[in-house]
């Protein structure tokens, strides 16, 4: 197959690329470097022995992306072309509706154009918000906490109008969980370039000494140990993931419209993770607890069963694995950087 990748030089992307590589697929990449670096591609080559095609771009350039489309016969889009970050989607809205709504409306306008049958599309978690019920299964109703979250959801409800006025594309919107991990080469990871959201990457610089100490946000949360819990997967078992959606929009061409959770369907704390870690890399990680984070859930976990049903997938790495692996990228990344 013969395959786009927006967004290809980021975390999860440079992963999928990988697998699609090895698995012996034409790629092509199209990023425009605002979160990546352009030597993921040497990194890439690297681990696979093959070098994907690139093209540094904005996905919302329609004449540089018509372009492209002209050039390759593609047989699916991977878009994974987004802004993610929760807080400055909050501060910046405008840029974020720009940037994850027109990629979207650009990739589907050409694969219209040049027949390109199926997307495969970066949604998230974030889309059911705040929820009592777990684990979550894809029925639960929308319940966006903020910009990002609605980005997301604005594109899931536009693919699923574009495939109900154009039979001849498929749209999979694969609802990620917490990805966490890195490849187990150490050549490709999260490459965070500012301080991390996120709570891996920030375990991550805890241990290796570039930040102090770790604030828990929370520990009255009607949880096990009163830290948050999530639903943690690791990078390459999610990357295995869109390849698993691409088959099944390869055999099922009449699928129209699909939102599938990509999870382990098991939840852990943040103490939960905090030790693992701090098992794997033989440190302790000094932490302190602070107030909850405004817009945190208590639990979230996904019900990954219809991605097992329809994809015959399921994630295969546990938390030490992902800890472990999370751990090689962080002594490894500075050298990339
Ligand atoms: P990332 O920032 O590492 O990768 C995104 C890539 O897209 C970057 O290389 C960036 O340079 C590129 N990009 C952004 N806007 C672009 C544009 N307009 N044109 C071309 N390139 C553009 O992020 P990631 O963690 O790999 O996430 C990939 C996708 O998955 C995003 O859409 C994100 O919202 C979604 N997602 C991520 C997570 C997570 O926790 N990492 C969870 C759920 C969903
Ligand atoms: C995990 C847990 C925090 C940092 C976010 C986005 C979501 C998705 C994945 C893109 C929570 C706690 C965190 C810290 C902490 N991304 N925490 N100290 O919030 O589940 O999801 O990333 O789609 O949209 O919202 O992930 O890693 O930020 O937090 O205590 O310094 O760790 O409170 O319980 P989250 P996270």
């Amino acid at each position: 197959m013969n395959i786009l990748v927006a967004g290809g030089a980021g975390y999860i992307g440079s992963h999928t690329v990988v697998e699609l590589l090895i698995r012996g697929e034409q790629v092509v990449i199209v990023d425009n470097l605002s979160n990546s670096r352009e030597n993921v591609i040497d990194r890439i080559e690297r681990i696979t022995c093959k070098r994907p095609g690139f093209v540094k771009a904005d996905v919302r350039d329609s004449g540089k992306m018509n372009e492209v489309f002209a050039q390759h016969k593609f047989d699916a889009v991977i878009h994974l072309a987004g802004l993610k970050v929760v807080g400055e989607s909050v501060e910046k809205p405008i840029v974020y509706y720009r940037n994850n709504l027109e990629s979207t409306w650009v990739l589907v306008d050409l694969m219209s154009k040049y027949k390109v049958p199926s997307i495969i599309f970066s949604s998230s978690a974030t889309v059911y918000g705040e929820t009592d019920q777990v684990p979550i299964n894809e029925n639960a109703e929308y319940h966006c906490p903020n910009p990002y979250g609605n980005t997301k959801m604005i594109n899931e409800i536009f693919l699923k109008d574009v495939v109900t006025a154009c039979p001849d594309i498929s749209a999979i919107c694969l609802r990620y969980f917490n990805p966490i991990g890195a490849h187990e080469s150490g050549q490709i990871g999260e490459d965070p370039l500012d301080i991390p959201n996120n709570l891996m990457p920030y375990i991550t610089q805890v241990a290796i000494g570039k930040l102090e100490r770790l604030s828990i946000f929370g520990d009255d949360y009607p949880t096990h140990d009163g830290t948050g819990v999530r639903d943690y997967i690791h990078v390459v078992d999610l990357a295995k993931g869109h390849l698993a959606a691409l088959d099944y929009a390869e055999q099922n061409h009449d699928l129209g419209f699909l939102a599938v959770n990509l999870g382990t369907g098991k939840g852990y704390s943040v103490l939960d993770l905090v030790h693992t870690f701090s098992e794997v890399c033989g440190k302790s990680i000094p932490y302190q607890i602070t107030a909850r984070r405004p817009g945190d859930v208590a639990t979230s976990y996904a019900d990954p069963s219809k991605a097992k049903e329809l994809f015959g997938w399921e994630a295969e790495f546990d938390l030490k694995r992902m800890c472990e692996d999370s751990w090689r990228w962080q002594k490894c990344c500075d050298k990339f950087l």
